[in-house]
């Protein structure tokens, strides 16, 4: 996406289709495995040069955020602009626009994907030659998921969440993402989390997987943060389970800390039915059907 007035980047649903957490590191983060994608479910930040750095909101769930400096948008502009003073490069003052689509602490990583398309859309209007490597350490200061968002592409992820190593070998597949519309706090949830499976990725194949093999795999795989977060939110079983049963799913599980859970389908007919049974049975969950997030969008390398 190129920069100048009224600029937008989509900042794309987040998913861990499997999450193993490991110790417990000097710095208080857990190193982890997981293996992340993207979902064409997404929140959108838009841009146009203004007279002073500031933030608005829109869309469906804008009224869980503030604007305030604490917003990851805003944090995201700052640290950036900060870069780039102290590099010696031009800014200008913009407006950012958050269209919230997303729910909030949601397990989908909202927060760290509008940030890491904040940085992308950012860099992009301000013609900035930052390295990849300096933009992973701007996004890392941010959030552990920010560096993994950045790429919004299949991911293996491990550290604390930047060592990445790009996934070549899934299939297509749709699916279905279901929130209650209960927050989770990502540090709650680590606090009470007890049982950990060891921060080992599960090898890839070298060749394509097909869905069913792929969902196979995947079973026998798990999200170590499923089992403290729905001891926090016993809601999220009958999530996980209105997934699971509906006609067509592959495999459902919690994404990230939760509450949000996804479900696989081949097609995606088979899982936009899934979600409209899923929508008419609990009316009050936020229930979409999306694809893959196919990301045509990804910065060139300065
Ligand atoms: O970096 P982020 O703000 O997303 O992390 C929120 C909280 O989740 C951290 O403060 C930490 O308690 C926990 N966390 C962790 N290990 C990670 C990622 C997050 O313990 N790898």
């Amino acid at each position: 996406m190129t920069g100048g007035a009224g600029a937008q980047r989509l900042a794309p649903a987040k998913v861990n289709l499997f999450l193993h957490v490991g110790d417990r590191r000097a710095d208080g983060y857990h190193d982890l495995a997981s293996l992340v994608i993207f979902a064409d479910i997404a929140d959108a930040i838009t841009l146009r040069p203004s007279k002073a750095l500031s933030l608005e909101l829109s869309g469906p769930h804008a009224s869980g955020l503030a604007v305030g400096p604490g917003n990851l948008v805003l944090k995201a502009a700052r640290a950036l602009e900060s870069w780039a003073t102290s590099h010696g490069h031009k800014t200008g003052p913009v407006t950012l626009t958050l269209e919230k689509n997303l729910p909030v602490a949601s397990g989908i990583g909202g927060g760290s994907s509008d940030a890491a398309a904040t940085l992308n859309l950012l860099c992009a209007h301000w013609a900035l030659p930052v390295h990849d490597d300096d933009l992973q350490a701007i996004g890392l200061s941010l959030g552990a998921d920010v560096p993994v968002c950045l790429r919004a592409a299949p991911t293996l992820m491990s550290g604390r969440g930047e060592i990445l190593s790009p996934v070549s070998v899934l299939p297509q597949f749709s699916l279905v993402l279901v929130n209650p519309l209960v927050a989770v706090s990502t540090a709650a949830v680590f606090a009470s989390l007890t049982a950990r499976s060891g921060a080992f990725p599960r090898d890839l194949p070298a060749k394509q997987f097909g869905i069913r093999d792929f969902a196979g795999w995947l079973d026998q795989t798990i999200n170590d943060l499923a089992s403290p977060a729905k001891s926090l939110q016993p809601v999220i079983w009958q999530v996980e389970k209105a997934l699971v049963s509906s006609d067509g799913c592959l495999v459902a599980r919690m994404s990230g800390s939760g509450a949000t859970c996804f479900g696989l389908y081949p097609t995606h007919d088979s899982a936009t039915r899934a979600a409209s049974l899923i929508t008419e049975a609990h009316p009050h969950w936020w229930v979409r059907a999306g694809r893959m997030f196919a990301n045509e969008g990804q910065r060139a390398p300065a």
